[in-house]
């Protein structure tokens, strides 16, 4: 492994030498290596200069092109339609995502290739090949279709890493139902939240969910969300672990009574390419979840295009993405992206350390994984159970690694490309959001030079910059924000029934203007070395990134004081090893209740009733008063730098009682 510090500007992966001219880490550099490239789809880099030159030509005319490889019914009038803050692509253009993912493959030899392959955590392994999936998905479609499900209804889908999610969420796109993910170890209360946002109709959801080696009973979950979802009509229950349910009459279906007899033969829907494909919820800066809004044409071509040159996928691959599909990167890269590209996708039901530190390596070796793509926080984990675990596994079908969430830092990067990839297989960092819907900023593995913690240029088509408050681009290696100049095809287009929070949320920074046009706020702030690369370094508002999930710290917050013991609470993040960030809360109690470690540990689970284990914060302090401004503002800057460095040593001239910073840095955990 390249030390930290000792490798020069120059140096590449096959470069041993000790030349010392920068200490900066960022300076290890990673040419594609000559294997890879001799089978890439673009490898060299004035290949990929020359996608450039054409994307920066003309971007409307570049993406165009690559939406030319979808299968249409009826081609557009019109590529983009753009009324700041709103985009539509592909106008007047009539498809269907199903029919991208599954359809078209079934006319050549891919019919019998294997789309899915599936590894449950208790070792079963399902394989399906795309005409079988085709057939599956079309049975889900007319059941849904029998129990009222109509173009345009939302259909929720509450479920694990089984087949039958993406059955059912490719079921929902073939008729024009809108799909509404949500992840599966959210709480009831959550699930009720974006059930009712979204409105749906049904709720698909299983019996059981399987995780580490335990049954997460998902059904009864969503018998609690459901008291109060007014618009569910059906619930449709897949039993994965013969756990005993209650069936509600005439309300419950199982799976196997309404898909399975159900006919394989299903007509798509032709949908307008603006047709919305799914909600995806994600967290923001205000207490409530954002419904992320993405519609199929522009989605489907991005998605399409970033999978195939981003992740350079091969006939003979074997893709895993680690992601779960509650998350937009397995929407976008464990389902729409790779079977749109006709590719073998492995989908893991468990977690990765189960029943051992070893399972994604036995999973790797098992089924002869060629591309991985996994997040930072997984990367750690790894590093930290020790390299003795891959070690035991022959991973040389491995050619390609990835990863997404957060920023990666360069020892993990550095671990990643030597323990996993052996110095072979180059490894792409995405940068990207549940916003943008696909990969935004990436090398591609055959032309970039990669540096470990960056994850280097935008790719043709993407216009990215790194600006100052006033709009003006930053100078090398000046912190900026980082901003989208140009609308891309896999762009949100609004918030589900909030149009003026998704103009707040991301158009307000950079307002169309005098001064330029109108740019989309990514939220993160950045900087750009001297060669061009982008360098995440974090978010700017009160959204906290844990082991890859956004969270928002307001969400947290509310949930806190929802506990009738809680005065007020302020949630930071403080650097993890493993997470990212934890997340501490400082919480104020009402007036005769007692701080205590056993109402931390209460407040944590009730944090996990409301929202999700993944939102328990680590630490609880308990403080008398939090630093505010005098207009009632908590002052969370100050309480960051407190729980990271131990004070706070920055303005605290608007700080209403001054006092308080005094003991807020004394008190203890709980
Ligand atoms: O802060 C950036 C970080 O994750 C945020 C997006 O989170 P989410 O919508 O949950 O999507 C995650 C999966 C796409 C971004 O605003 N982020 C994501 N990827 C990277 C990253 N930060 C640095 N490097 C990345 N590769």
């Amino acid at each position: 492994m390249a030390s930290r510090s000792a490798k020069s500007g120059a140096a590449t992966s096959a470069d041993t030498s000790d030349r010392i001219s920068s200490v900066l880490q960022e300076h290890r550099a990673f040419a594609p290596p000559a294997s890879f490239r001799a089978r890439a789809h673009v490898s060299s880099a004035r290949q990929l200069a020359s996608l450039r030159a054409e994307a920066e030509a003309d971007p409307v005319a570049f993406w165009q092109e690559r939406a030319k490889e979808l299968a249409w019914f009826r081609p557009w009038k019109k590529v983009l339609d753009w009324k700041h803050p709103h985009a539509r692509w592909f106008v007047g253009g009539t498809t269907n995502a199903s029919v991208n993912c599954l359809d078209r493959h079934l006319g050549g030899w891919r019919r019998t290739k294997a789309a899915l392959i599936w590894e449950g955590e208790m070792g079963e392994v399902r394989t399906m090949t795309y005409q079988q999936l085709h057939g599956q998905v079309c049975k889900a479609a007319n059941a849904l279709l029998k129990l009222g499900v109509q173009r345009g209804d939302v259909v929720a889908i509450y479920m694990g890493m089984v087949p039958e999610t993406v059955i059912a969420m490719l079921a929902c796109a073939r008729i024009g139902a809108t799909h509404n993910v949500i992840f599966g170890g959210f709480s009831s209360e959550a699930v009720r939240e974006r059930i009712n946002d979204s409105g749906a109709v049904v709720l698909i959801t299983q019996d059981a969910a399987v995780r580490r080696g335990s049954i997460v009973e998902l059904k009864s979950a969503a018998d609690v969300a459901v008291k109060k979802c007014p618009s569910i009509r059906h619930m449709l229950v897949l039993s994965r672990c013969g756990v005993q349910v209650t069936m509600k009459r005439g309300r419950d279906l199982w799976w196997h009574d309404v898909v399975d007899g159900a006919s394989p033969v299903n007509e798509p829907a032709q949908l307008d390419s603006e047709h919305p494909l799914f909600i995806l919820y994600t967290s923001g800066s205000t207490g409530k979840p954002k419904g992320i809004l993405h519609t199929t044409g522009g989605y489907l071509t991005q998605v399409a295009y970033t999978t195939r040159m981003v992740f350079d996928l091969q006939e003979d691959d074997v893709y895993f993405c680690t992601a779960d599909v509650g998350w937009i990167t397995g929407h976008s890269y464990v389902v729409y992206g790779p079977l749109m590209n006709g590719a073998t996708v492995m989908i893991y039901e468990g977690v990765p350390n189960y029943p051992a530190p070893d399972r994604m390596w036995d999973i790797v070796e098992r089924h002869a994984v060629s591309v991985f793509y996994t997040a930072p926080t997984a990367i750690r984990s790894f590093m930290k159970a020790g390299q003795a675990w891959p070690e035991r596994h022959d991973l040389s079908s491995l050619r390609l690694l990835g990863t997404v969430g957060e920023p990666i830092n360069p020892e993990a990067w550095m671990w990643y490309h030597s323990v996993i990839g052996k110095g072979r297989c180059p490894i792409v960092d995405t940068w990207w959001q549940t916003e943008t819907g696909a990969i935004m900023i990436s090398p591609l593995p055959g032309a970039t030079t990669t540096r470990p913690g960056t994850a280097t240029v935008p790719l043709p088509g993407i216009v990215a910059d790194v600006v100052r408050k006033d709009g003006t681009s930053c100078g090398p290696n000046e912190g900026g924000l980082l901003v989208i100049k140009h609308p891309w095809p896999s762009m949100l287009r609004t918030i589900h029934g909030n149009d003026e929070r998704y103009k707040a949320a991301y158009w307000s920074e950079f307002p169309k203007g005098r001064r330029h046009p109108g740019w989309y706020f990514t939220g993160d702030g950045a900087r750009r070395d001297r060669y061009g690369n982008i360098w995440i370094i974090g978010r700017v508002d009160d959204v906290v990134n844990v082991s890859g999930h956004r969270l928002g710290t307001a969400e947290i917050e509310s949930a806190l004081v929802s506990d009738p013991r809680v005065a007020e609470a302020a949630v930071v993040a403080r650097p993890d090893d493993i997470k990212g960030n934890a997340l501490v809360a400082f919480v104020t109690v009402k007036v005769g209740v007692k701080a205590s470690g056993a109402l931390a540990e209460s407040l944590r689970q009730h944090v996990g009733k409301e929202i999700g284990p993944i939102a328990k914060p680590d630490e609880i302090r308990f403080t008398d008063a939090l630093p505010k401004t005098r207009s009632g503002k908590i002052m969370r800057r100050l309480l960051r730098e407190i729980v990271t460095s131990g004070s706070a040593t920055g303005d605290v001239t608007t700080l209403e009682d001054s006092g308080v910073l005094e003991r807020l840095r004394s008190i203890e955990e709980e």
